[in-house]
């Protein structure tokens, strides 16, 4: 006889399977929320209109967001998941660590979201709106993006360690790196100028400052005044978490940070390298002349890394910090 816990169970289950069998590689495209949530990208501007007069730094953080999660296993929204008992999370990872902030911008977005139509945009596609909206709202260049993804049911840290690059990177690490993606040197070049806005730690740039690649000396490729100016920042007793602008014009997307590398006045390693290398340097130079080249290279970088996909199983979560709760019977089969 089947009783009404067994067609509980049954009808739970079914829940279960439409909830997390979604397809693995979804089929991106624009206007993805046009009939299920059609407010959903000016819910996210408007927020990100609001965070941006509260506290200016806090676009850029969550536009860096977009890099973290991409690039280790797709951008899935992983590095938002918060770790629990059974599951180390990307945000105490190496690069993330005392580094990543304004994870409360996203909350605020998916919960304005969730009001509005709830279960149905990824906090993945959040962070691409937002990111796209970090940048036109502080004056870069705005873009349509694709949507369509859905969040992952776990987060790995051991890949965020060995993915994401050290500021100490080179431009030859970042190429190959960049390379494992389908990104293209230019790619690299342009997305760098991301660092356009926002702040790094001195954290980031001590060992330029006192001990490059081990020699005792500062990075020859720092400009002496520049340098100057970082000592001041930096000493060598600073507390390492005093931030310093990743360009001169931290709050303005422009193609200043271009023009700051081909001055030796890159704030990190990783930065001022794509002006030593002659493949990345090309780059460099083209951007700082010309902005509307920079602005067009960027939008194709961000497109192509919005792309970057697992083909794992997902979900829309109704929390960006937490997988969906489900019924205990089922945990075996995620
Ligand atoms: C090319 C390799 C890259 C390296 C090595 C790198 C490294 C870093 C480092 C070390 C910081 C400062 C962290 C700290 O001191 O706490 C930083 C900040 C930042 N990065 Fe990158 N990054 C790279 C590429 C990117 C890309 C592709 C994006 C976005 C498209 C991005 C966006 C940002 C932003 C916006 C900030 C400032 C965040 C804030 O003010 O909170 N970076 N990056
Ligand atoms: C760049 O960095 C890599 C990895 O750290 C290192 O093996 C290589 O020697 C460096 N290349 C140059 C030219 O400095
Ligand atoms: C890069 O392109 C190659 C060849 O088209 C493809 O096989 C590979 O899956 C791509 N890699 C990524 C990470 O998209
Ligand atoms: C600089 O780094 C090298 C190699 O990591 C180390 O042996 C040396 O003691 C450092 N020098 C200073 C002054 O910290
Ligand atoms: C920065 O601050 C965090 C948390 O307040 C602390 O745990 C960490 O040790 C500090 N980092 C550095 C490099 O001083």
């Amino acid at each position: 006889m089947v009783t009404t816990n067994h067609l509980m169970i049954m009808f739970l289950s079914l829940i279960f399977l439409l909830h997390t069998a979604s397809v693995a590689l979804s089929d991106l495209r624009p206007a993805f929320y046009s009939k299920t949530c059609p407010e959903a990208e000016f819910i996210v501007r408007d927020v990100m209109k609001k965070v941006l007069i509260r506290e200016p730094r806090s676009v850029a953080s969550v536009m860096r967001f977009q890099f973290h999660d991409c690039f280790v296993n797709g951008c899935d929204a992983s590095m938002l998941l918060d770790d629990t008992p059974t599951m180390l999370g990307e945000k105490l990872a190496l690069s993330n660590i005392n580094s990543l902030r304004s994870f409360e911008v996203i909350d605020e977005v998916k919960e304005a979201l969730e009001k509005a139509c709830p279960g149905i945009v990824s906090c993945a596609d959040i962070i691409i709106m937002a990111s796209r909206d970090a940048v036109a709202l502080t004056g870069g260049p705005n873009w349509n993006v694709r949507l369509g993804r859905l969040d992952s049911l776990t987060a790995n840290q051991e890949d965020s360690n060995n993915i994401m690059p050290s500021p100490r990177a080179n431009a030859s690490a970042l190429i190959n790196l960049f390379q494992n993606y389908n990104l293209s040197v230019k790619d690299l070049v342009a997305l760098s100028g991301s660092h356009s806005i926002g702040k790094a730690r001195c954290f980031s740039i001590m060992f330029r400052l006192y001990n490059q690649s081990g020699t005792g000396k500062p990075d020859p490729a720092i400009d002496p005044d520049y340098r100057k100016e970082l000592n001041k920042l930096c000493p060598i007793d600073v507390d390492q978490n005093v931030t310093g602008n990743l360009d001169a014009t931290p709050l303005v997307f422009d193609n200043q940070y271009f023009k700051d590398l081909v001055g030796g006045r890159g704030f990190l390693n990783s930065d001022q390298t794509l002006f030593s290398f002659h493949q990345t340097r090309e780059f460099v130079e083209l951007y700082s002349r010309d902005q509307y080249e920079f602005f067009d290279a960027f939008v194709e970088g961000m497109l192509k890394m919005g792309d970057l996909q697992s083909g794992r199983p997902g979900e829309v979560r109704k929390n960006c910090r937490l997988v969906n709760v489900r019924p205990a019977f089922a945990s075996s089969d995620s």
